[in-house]
């Protein structure tokens, strides 16, 4: 059956837009729900299982029986995520920051009143790749640009790991969330001591989106999504610092309304992601200690188990595109206006030995950061900040081990994928 996806939207500006969604339900053998599943930290099976097909139709809630068309192939999810809505496209991006439910009718009705501009992942031609410009030329995303920012990425690691590490200690509150969110703050130029209000917003909007809040929960949420926006449309009207992203957004010629959209987006983006990238490489390095042992030894391996834990165990293991018009995969007709998921994860494990860890080069490249015009704007920040973690840690914690009663679990989220505890002692 196929459900049409909402009038009510095309009222709210910003991440939402007029589209139809097209929700399946539940067809053939029974599916495990991958709400659910999703708590699991090794969802090795789960991603084998999606392989199997081209596009599978997973489970997304037991209850209402809704699924979502998933793709899983390497080329299949790298052509969804590279055609981003230019003319001839298969897939658009206008509903990649709408809930993957329908949101109850309170909660659309606060959401109105954001007046964010889909002006990164949730933008489309020909908006999108003159907001991605300006972007870039504010923005340090290249490599080179990148380590002008290692002095302050490397003072915040040593400041927290001196204040913060006792023997045993809870690594994801203490350090793993708090080193991308100082960045992040500093880049956007918001204060510091406003880090942990944005936190609990930032993770608000990931379960908003890509988790199965009940209705009360959803209006919460979308009061505090709502109150999130209200204050970066404060702060890019208050004079914000002349080194911060914002200022210089707003020289280039943003509005303070688009100035104040990207600190929506970028203040969320360039911590939640950057934290489980952290936190998945400290906890796959851990769980067997003979590779802790192998990185003591070989501290140049470090961009290798960076980039090896992105490969195999992204920060985000599926992201949504929604089909421009009817798509057909291997038999299987996408009807236009169809959202489905990209699975990066099982993607990248697309390859004979995909599914090891090793500490090795890949001959290709993950799809961790997406592709085409979209391509991850924070990804050379991202692995600057996970390298640059995983080198001082080395030297100064050579004896860290997991905990022994440490039990491994991830928040239920369909697409941001990391454990959510990581207790370790440096004994
Ligand atoms: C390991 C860390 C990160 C991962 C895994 C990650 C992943 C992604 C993915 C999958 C996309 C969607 C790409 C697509 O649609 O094709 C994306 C887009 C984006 N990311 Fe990241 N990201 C990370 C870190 C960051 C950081 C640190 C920032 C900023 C400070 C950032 C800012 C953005 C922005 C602005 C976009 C939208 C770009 C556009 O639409 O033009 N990300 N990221």
């Amino acid at each position: 059956m196929v459900v049409p996806w909402v009038p009510v939207l095309p009222r709210i500006r910003g991440t939402c837009y007029p589209t139809q969604f097209v929700l399946t339900e539940r067809t053939g053998s029974p599916m495990s729900d991958m709400y659910r599943q999703s708590a699991h930290v090794d969802l090795t099976e789960a991603w084998q299982q999606l392989r199997r097909k081209r596009v599978s139709h997973a489970l997304l809630d037991e209850q209402s029986g809704q699924t979502i068309p998933v793709l899983s192939h390497y080329s299949d999810v790298r052509a969804a995520l590279q055609g981003s809505g230019q003319e001839g496209d298969d897939f658009v991006n206008r509903s990649t920051l709408l809930p993957l439910y329908l949101p109850c009718p309170e909660a659309l009705t606060v959401l109105s009143e954001l007046g964010a501009e889909p002006v990164t992942a949730a933008g489309d031609p020909p908006f999108h790749p003159q907001m991605r410009a300006a972007l870039e030329s504010v923005f340090p995303w290249k490599r080179s640009h990148v380590a002008s920012y290692a002095r302050v990425i490397e003072g915040i690691v040593t400041e927290l790991l001196d204040s913060r590490i006792g023997e045993t200690v809870e690594l994801v509150d203490q350090f793993a969330a708090e080193l991308p969110l100082r960045v992040i703050l500093h880049l956007i130029g918001a204060p510091a001591g406003d880090g942990a209000q944005i936190r609990k917003w930032s993770d608000g909007q990931i379960h908003f989106i890509w988790g199965r809040p009940e209705p009360a929960e959803q209006v919460r949420l979308a009061h505090n999504l709502v109150a999130f926006w209200l204050y970066c449309l404060e702060l890019a009207e208050n004079n914000p610092p002349p080194h911060s992203i914002t200022a210089r957004l707003l020289a280039a010629g943003v509005t303070t309304n688009q100035a104040a959209s990207f600190a929506f987006n970028l203040l969320v983006a360039g911590h939640e992601t950057t934290r489980n990238l952290i936190v998945n490489m400290l906890f796959l390095l851990l769980v067997k200690p003979q590779r802790w042992q192998r990185l003591l030894d070989q501290p140049a391996l470090v961009p290798i188990a960076v980039a090896e834990t992105n490969r195999y165990m992204p920060p985000i293991i599926a992201w949504l595109r929604e089909t421009a018009r009817d798509v057909t995969i291997d038999d299987e007709l996408l009807p236009a206006g169809t959202r489905i998921l990209a699975h990066i994860a099982a993607a990248n494990r697309d390859m004979p030995g995909g599914d090891d860890f090793d500490l090795i080069t890949r001959p290709r490249r993950p799809l961790s950061f997406g592709g085409g015009p979209h391509y991850c704007i924070g990804a050379a920040l991202a692995v600057q900040e996970a390298e640059t973690a995983l080198r001082v840690m080395l030297t100064r914690f050579r004896n860290l081990a997991l905990t022994q009663n440490y039990t491994p679990r991830c928040e239920e989220n369909i697409g941001f994928h990391a454990p959510s505890e990581l207790w370790v002692t440096n004994g």
